[in-house]
């Protein structure tokens, strides 16, 4: 069945649908864009929703277009669905947009003005988004708004997809006249929701603590789940979805709501004075202000939305699905990841040729697939305080060049990686200076260092140019297979000297799309090489990076007990195939604990895998049991990678983690089970599967114990033999019988 959108002439009624969801708006008389309903399928809609009017106090009326008349007093805006709405035209919630005109005033008011209808989804311009592969995969509304004093149009696009509970929104902003205005702010997305009990989902964190699960009841006020750092953030996720108090993994309505941006975003949430909802999600207002002058356009990012009825499971496997389906690109985005090995946890920046010798030695030995060369390599680099932005090699490090080493690498049979972080320069670097001024700041004041850093200003071209020019001198001359790109600070003093002081609020979306630039041509000239995004570990991991690089580093933290939470909860929005996970040495770094290598295996092998330790240090028992892992990964890696991933038990929740790796054609099952803390009398948790064959029987070959699919789902497994350990962690493989 295909994506439907349909315009029911007289009513004014707006519906798309596909097999999974109905979403409706009407053009009320007059001339707001109101919505009905998102949720669950309906084949036709008849009045239902019509928005039953009252007068109520301290909300104004909609003046009557008849002078002199008196305006309909039941009709506020303050209280109508709407979606997409203005500013101080008697609507007191948030705005979805406020326009600053030349004379000071920030009126907007959006009437109707007309809709089209296009096969398939046409693409953003200089922004990452979802995209088709055939027009028949999804259908898209443009629908017209315009403020006629202001003479500008605002173009709300929806897609919806055929095959996938999912609608895209943006919105396009186009100035029809010749005056000069300001978007002080302008959503991407807006959603009313009638009353009902909503819950929000968010997910909070910090560097080394990313992607926390939070749940919390909506109250009256106003919620603000954003980022002011200049970047998507460690520290809140752009995502959010609102369930009902009885939504749970597996049962009752979630409506998942992701931007696909990796700048400053806010997602707001309000309740108003009767208990409706409103979202607003966009880039975020906090220091923005866009120059949209005569006849000029402004593109909003793209949010995607999911529904389900089935849980956050659900919820989350159609993200999976559409993100590494329709949002990753390239030739990596279906591959088999390499296993990598990374040297960072290794050495840090103190290696010399000798020590990167060995360790690639030691990965061939065992099995490892890449060998990527972390921080250090450039310029003068022994520590933090200096050389990013000096993109050339660090020749008293390498005995015969960093050629030498990726030349060693592959001789050993093992890729070559390399890390970059393009977006920074250091005080101490020859960039610096050569160009002082590259560095956002502000005239007469200090730059605020932090981790020894400067940000390069990306919203000026020539120096994304600059950078273009320096990395790809390297990425020419050495054979590259992988490329680690980091961003190890957010933004201070963001001013650039290359605008107007009355543009300076776009500096930080035009850093972002320098961003964009600067990947987008470097993707698109290497397409052989597999980039993986990073910040500071997982300080940038969003959809916007996704669309130019297919996996980013988790976290910083790889301690096998906080990765549970971390992997757990980044796996709310994003697909397993974007996330790296390694094991590293114990004591861990960040943490401090000590967890046996199997724990952090099994932890580190439930995303795309690898090793960030030094593989000499381990007595012979380990390194044999890092053959093992290896060997188990390569076998399970597609159904690991591709396959279903399955929450069965939150570590947020429990003393004990449970999850799932299911094939699409429900054949295959890998079961991870994880115990967090000894208890003297340990509970024993059952984990029920989900989404089997239950009419199937499957086999677990290692015990050659057979068990029915829905044996399996309702009756369920204990956990362990019941071990009087820390940090125990099992893994069970089962298959269809034939
Ligand atoms: C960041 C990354 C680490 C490592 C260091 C190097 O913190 O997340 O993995 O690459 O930078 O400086």
């Amino acid at each position: 069945m295909a994506a439907e959108i349909t315009y029911d002439k007289q009513k004014q009624v707006f519906h798309l649908s596909n097999p999974f969801l109905s979403y409706l708006m009407q053009v009320d008389e007059h001339g707001l864009l109101q919505h009905l309903y998102f949720g669950k399928r309906i084949r036709n809609y008849h009045d239902g929703r019509s928005y039953p009017g009252r007068d109520r106090g301290f909300s104004g009326n909609v003046p009557s277009a008849n002078l002199g008349e008196q305006p309909d007093r039941t009709y506020s805006k303050d209280l109508i669905l709407q979606e997409y709405s203005g500013n101080q035209t008697g609507d007191y919630r948030e705005a979805g947009s406020i326009i600053r005109s030349d004379n000071g005033s920030v009126t907007v008011d959006w009437r109707y003005k007309g809709y089209e209808i296009i096969e398939g989804k046409p693409s953003l311009t200089k922004l990452p988004h979802s995209y088709v592969e055939s027009n028949d995969e999804a259908t898209t509304l443009n629908i017209t708004l315009e403020d006629t004093v202001l003479k500008v149009e605002a173009v709300l696009t929806y897609t919806i997809y055929a095959d996938r509970s999912v609608i895209t929104r943006s919105v396009k902003m186009i100035n029809k006249s010749s005056a000069t205005y300001y978007l002080e702010k302008i959503a991407s997305t807006q959603i009313d929701f009638p009353k009902q009990d909503l819950e929000v989902i968010s997910l909070p964190g910090a560097h080394v603590r990313e992607r926390q699960i939070e749940r919390q009841k909506i109250k009256h006020g106003t919620y603000r789940f954003e980022s002011r750092r200049g970047t998507s953030s460690h520290h809140m996720n752009p995502f959010i979805a609102l369930v009902h108090p009885d939504t749970t993994e597996h049962q009752g309505e979630a409506f998942g709501v992701q931007l696909v941006y990796s700048g400053n975003h806010l997602f707001s949430l309000s309740k108003d004075y009767i208990d409706q909802t409103r979202l607003i999600v966009g880039i975020n207002d906090y220091n923005f202000s866009w120059q949209l002058k005569g006849n000029a356009e402004f593109q909003t990012p793209e949010v995607i939305m999911v529904y389900t009825d089935n849980g956050l499971n659900d919820m989350s496997h159609t993200f999976h699905h559409l993100l590494r389906e329709r949002v990753a690109r390239g030739k990596h985005k279906f591959a088999e990841r390499p296993i990598v090995i990374n040297n960072w946890e290794a050495t840090f920046m103190d290696f010399d040729t000798k020590k990167l010798k060995s360790i690639i030695d030691k990965a061939a030995e065992v099995g490892v697939e890449m060998f990527v060369l972390d921080d250090g390599w450039f310029g003068h680099r022994d520590d933090d305080t200096s050389s990013l932005g000096d993109w050339y090699e660090y020749k008293s490090k390498f005995e015969n060049g960093l050629g030498g080493i990726a030349d060693y690498t592959h001789e050993k049979g093992l890729k070559f990686g390399l890390w970059f972080e393009p977006e920074m320069i250091s005080r101490d670097s020859d960039l610096f200076r050569q160009h002082p001024d590259f560095a956002l700041q502000v005239p007469n004041r200090e730059l605020t260092l932090s981790r020894s850093q400067y940000v390069l200003d990306f919203s000026r071209p020539e120096i994304v140019d600059t950078i273009y020019q320096q990395m790809i001198k390297i990425l020419d001359r050495i054979p590259i297979d992988y490329i680690k790109w980091d961003m190890n600070r957010h933004l201070t003093e963001v001013w650039s000297n290359a605008y107007s002081p009355a543009q300076q609020g776009e500096i930080y979306h035009r850093y972002v799309l320098g961003l964009y630039e600067l990947m987008g041509r470097l993707v698109e000239r290497y397409p052989n090489i597999l980039w993986e995004g990073c910040s500071g570990g997982g300080g940038r991991f969003d959809a916007g990076i996704l669309y130019y690089f297919p996996q980013t580093w988790t976290s910083d933290n790889t301690d096998a007990v906080a990765r549970l939470k971390i992997q757990y909860g980044t796996s709310l929005a994003y697909p397993i195939s974007n996330m790296t996970s390694h094991i590293s040495e114990s004591p861990n770094q960040q943490t401090g604990r000590n967890t046996s290598l199997a724990i952090r295996g099994d932890v580190a092998m439930s995303g795309v895998f690898g090793y960030e330790l030094n593989l000499d240090e381990l007595p012979e028992t380990e390194i044999e049991q890092v053959k093992q892992q290896i060997k188990f990964y390569k076998k399970h890696r597609k159904l690991i990678q591709y396959g279903n991933f399955v929450r069965l038990d939150s570590p947020f929740e429990h003393n004990s983690a449970s999850w799932a790796f299911i094939s699409e054609d429900q054949k295959h099952v890998l079961l991870f089970n994880f115990n967090i803390l000894s208890e003297a009398q340990p509970e024993i948790p059952i984990t029920k599967l989900k989404g089997l064959k239950p009419d199937k029987d499957y086999i677990e070959p290692a015990t050659s114990k057979v068990y029915g699919g829905d044996e399996l789902m309702n009756v369920g497994l204990y956990h362990f033999p019941v071990q009087q350990r820390d940090f125990v962690s099992s893994v069970r493989y089962f298959e269809e019988l034939q």
